[in-house]
């Protein structure tokens, strides 16, 4: 599947202009965007297609036909599917303003989404709507310690929040912080179900995988990660 998407080898031989080129657009509009992984991500970058926000089916019956699944067939995403699920999940609505599909509390966009897919774990940049490498190879066998279809479904989300920077004039309250963290990834998971019903696919939001050996993978240090969601074609 990925090797049908615009795939470079990115910011290890770029990194300098790279970090140059995003440090510039941090320090203006976009600052609220950024993450600090944006900065760390290193190897294979996937450039996404443009989500095809025309298509999709009416909210009432996406929102009809919601539901867990927990059975996939033997099948991969398509690109455009793939575009349009990262898109939902924190993806960019309001280019002029930087806003996104997700509502988030004080336009602190902490929460990231890593993609697991079989070629490895990506971390979604909402700015470029891309997929920048963090880690390669198929971890998707070590999502659960028990046999499992999230060890084979062509993609998982993991909602990861990153601590946010103390500010003096808007102090944090590291117990709203958490709340505030949980709301936004209940909204993108939802957003990504409703995504998945309108193009056939099936979603399961989990709490139970293997969070530490995600943590490792994906090379986390200070941050809490939440939620995944698996996604599949169903059969
Ligand atoms: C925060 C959260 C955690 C969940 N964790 C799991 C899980 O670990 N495994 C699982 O099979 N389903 C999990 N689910 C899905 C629920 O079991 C499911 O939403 C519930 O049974 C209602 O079914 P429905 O989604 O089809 O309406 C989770 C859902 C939420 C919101």
């Amino acid at each position: 599947m990925v090797s049908r998407l615009m795939k470079k080898k990115s910011w290890m031989s770029k990194g300098v202009t790279a970090a140059l080129l995003l440090g510039i657009t941090c320090g203006g509009m976009f600052l609220p965007l950024c993450t600090p992984q944006a900065f760390a991500a290193a190897g294979t970058e996937i450039i996404l297609p443009a989500p095809e926000t025309a298509s999709g089916l009416p909210v009432m019956q996406a929102l009809q036909q919601r539901k867990s699944s927990r059975r996939f067939a033997d099948a991969s995403l398509t690109d455009r599917q793939l575009s349009l699920i990262l898109w939902a999940a924190n993806g960019i609505n309001r280019p002029q303003e930087g806003k996104r599909v997700n509502p988030v509390a004080r336009r602190i966009y902490n929460v990231d989404v890593y993609a697991v897919l079989p070629e490895g774990i990506y971390l979604y940049q909402p700015a470029k709507h891309a997929l920048a490498q963090v880690f390669a190879g198929d971890f998707r066998p070590s999502l659960s310690k028990n046999p499992s279809y999230v060890q084979t479904a062509p993609l998982t989300l993991v909602y990861v929040a990153n601590p946010v920077a103390p500010n003096p004039s808007r102090p944090v309250d590291p117990v709203k912080q958490t709340g505030f963290d949980n709301i936004a990834a209940g909204a993108m998971t939802q957003s990504v179900a409703l995504i998945a019903v309108a193009e056939n696919l099936g979603t399961c939001v989990r709490g139970s995988f293997e969070t530490e050996a995600f943590r490792k993978a994906a090379a986390l240090t200070d941050q809490k990660v939440l939620i995944s969601q698996t996604v599949g074609v169903l059969p």
